[in-house]
């Protein structure tokens, strides 16, 4: 079984190990900005929980490593294409469908009440904004695009995987300035409910598309490059 390798860079854990990033994210572990910091100088700095959150590290890494397909346990890495693609389609792109719309209008309703006091949420609104309408081109471009020629063999994808990967770039980039904006997705103390409810969506939005570009870059995609 895996564990949390202390010494290894923060930034090459999550690469690794995606389902970390749900566990950094609830101890407010940095891990995008001071990626090159090794595990333990980064837990030991940004939390008091360092035991507890290396027991749940374990967990996470244990679960998403023994995946359960028909009651067999599966890795990622065991995964038929046909069964990548399913489970991508559903369990991410499913996802984004329903949350992104929903998300947007949260986001404008805080805007509107928020926006005066705190003015940083006219760029999140932005930033949002042009992720929601990227990731929904993209979307269309792998489900109507990619999938169908992956699930006949893949022959003559390449340029197609590389430009999608530019974009799962794009993505990353603009999912980290929303970390950063956002202090980490606290709410000021002035904040109401749906100021929870959208950054509380903000912080899963991360940690999902973490697991996300990592099924499609990691497993999938690099079956065909
Ligand atoms: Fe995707
Ligand atoms: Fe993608």
């Amino acid at each position: 079984m895996n564990t949390l390798n202390l010494k290894m860079s923060i930034g090459e854990s999550v690469t690794l190990y995606p389902e970390l990033v749900k566990v950094y994210m609830d101890y407010g572990v940095d891990f995008c900005c001071g990626g090159n910091r090794s595990v333990k100088e980064a837990i030991e700095r940004d939390t008091d929980y360092v035991e507890n959150l290396i027991v749940d590290a374990d967990k996470a890494m244990a679960a998403a490593t023994q995946f359960s397909v028909d009651s067999k346990q599966l890795k990622l890495s065991d995964f038929t294409t046909h069964q990548l693609i399913d489970r991508i389609v559903r369990e991410h792109h499913g996802y984004l469908k329903m949350e992104l719309p929903i998300i947007s209008e949260l986001m404008f309703k805080i805007l509107m009440v928020h926006g005066e006091a705190h003015p940083e949420l006219y760029k999140i609104h932005q930033i949002f904004g042009g992720l929601k309408t990227e990731l929904e081109g993209h979307l269309v471009k792998e489900e109507v695009l990619l999938f169908p020629k992956l699930s006949e063999g893949g022959s003559d994808c390449r340029a197609l995987i590389e430009e999608l990967e530019d974009e799962h770039d794009g993505a990353g980039e603009a999912l980290h300035e929303l970390t950063d904006l956002t202090g980490h997705f606290k709410v000021p103390e002035d904040g109401c409910g749906t100021y929870q409810l959208v950054y509380e969506k903000l912080k899963i939005l991360v940690a999902d598309m973490y697991m996300h570009v990592h099924t499609e870059n990691n497993v999938l995609f690099k079956r065909f490059v």
